[in-house]
């Protein structure tokens, strides 16, 4: 039993008494005591790999926040990690790869992710369930997540992090057979990960397709998008009786938004790049009625309690004033707020709070004057 349904019941445009909230990152270095479970743990690996611990921290922005959905705690590079591609978290330096894909030799040999090697992970979501209960019910539902198979495929091809992931796209244009191998195997992967989360306990699936907007237009639909439409088909669709909502999630992905709502997912999320308004506009121009999530800009919690307040008030205004996704809804149905990427790791914990209050009483107040 769910105590709190607000977050399943957006996902699929049902009516809603407040707005559902949750954060991109929500357990992370901002909070204090996610930065002493990590000493414990002693790195961000051996935390994530430890279901105690994962648990733990997953728990601890749901007690200090009104938030209506958890995040499992983990990393999108654990799977290509579980290709033996070999995951490094140097301290202050983000995450590397020992092994990077760069020449035909090493894709011949990429083999689909080992699901055993990720049993850390399949332990984790089952204890963050059981962690969820309360008097015998489950507080808020749990989201299960992975990254895009391009996404994916730029960290396992650049090595790292970059600013351009300069080799993977260098192989898309002069190799994109040698891209398209890489991508089949990462269907694969996250398409079986996925599924393992679900069985596990997770209550929706987010896809991160975070460096999609690095591409151009028509590599994205052929390199991005298609790879995300075929591990949407393969995924299960519902679990002991109640739908999984799909999110998938391009940054700056906002010009593709008629593209995005042909691949079967139920929710897209966005960044700040578009408004809330337009995109339900143009959902609805082609007949798409699917639930948005999303998108202030993170950088906004650096600002003070009014401003925060005054962008929170702007985003849902807008909303309102665009068309509601059917007859009985109100056009803030179908939106679950979150930020429109990561919260940042030098956000004031108590800006969270402001956010939290202004969401809850701004969506209420609107829905009330309907
Ligand atoms: O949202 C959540 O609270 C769940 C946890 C989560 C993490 N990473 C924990 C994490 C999720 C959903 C991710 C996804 C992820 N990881 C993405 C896609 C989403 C996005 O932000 O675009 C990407 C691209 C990664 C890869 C990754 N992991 C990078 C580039 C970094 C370093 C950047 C940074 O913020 O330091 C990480 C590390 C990481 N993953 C941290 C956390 C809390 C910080 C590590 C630490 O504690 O030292």
């Amino acid at each position: 039993m769910l105590l709190n349904d607000r977050f399943l019941k957006a996902c699929f445009g049902e009516v809603v008494d407040q707005t559902p909230l949750w954060l991109m990152r929500q357990a992370g270095r901002y909070l204090p005591e996610y930065n002493a479970t990590r000493a414990k743990a002693g790195s961000f690996l051996g935390l994530a790999k430890n279901p105690a611990y994962a648990t733990e921290v997953t728990l601890q922005p749901l007690d200090r926040y009104p938030l209506d959905a958890a995040i499992l705690f983990s990393d999108i590079l654990t799977v290509p990690d579980a290709m033996g591609l070999g995951l490094q978290f140097a301290t202050g330096e983000g995450p590397s790869f020992q092994h990077p894909l760069r020449t035909e030799d090493d894709v011949n040999k990429l083999r689909t992710a080992d699901m055993n090697q990720l049993h850390y992970v399949f332990d984790a979501v089952s204890e963050i369930r059981k962690g969820l209960i309360q008097d015998g019910r489950q507080r808020v539902p749990l989201i299960g997540f992975s990254g895009s198979p391009w996404t994916l495929a730029c960290y396992m091809i650049d090595g790292s992090g970059s600013d351009d992931f300069r080799h993977a796209k260098t192989m898309m244009f002069a190799r994109p057979d040698l891209l398209e191998r890489i991508l089949e195997i990462n269907i694969q992967s996250v398409a079986a990960y996925l599924t393992e989360q679900v069985k596990a306990g997770a209550q929706a699936l987010m896809i991160f397709d975070t460096w999609g907007g690095l591409l151009p237009n028509g590599w994205y639909q052929r390199m991005s998008l298609a790879a995300m439409q075929k591990v949407i088909s393969q995924l299960p669709r519902k679990h002991e009786g109640r739908k999984i909502p799909i999110i998938v999630f391009t940054k700056g992905g906002g010009i593709w938004l008629k593209d995005m709502a042909q691949i079967g997912a139920d929710v897209l999320a966005l960044d700040w790049t578009i408004s809330l308004s337009r995109a339900r506009k143009e959902l609805l121009e082609i007949n798409k009625p699917l639930a948005l999530q999303g998108n202030l800009d993170p950088l906004v919690l650096f600002s003070g309690t009014k401003q925060i307040t005054d962008q929170v008030n702007n985003l849902f205004d807008d909303l309102a004033g665009a068309p509601a996704l059917g007859p009985n809804r109100h056009s803030l149905d179908g939106h679950i707020f979150n930020l429109g990427h990561g919260i940042s790791q030098f956000t004031p914990p108590d800006s969270v709070s402001v956010l939290a209050s202004a969401v809850i009483e701004k969506s209420r107040v609107l829905r009330a004057s309907r």
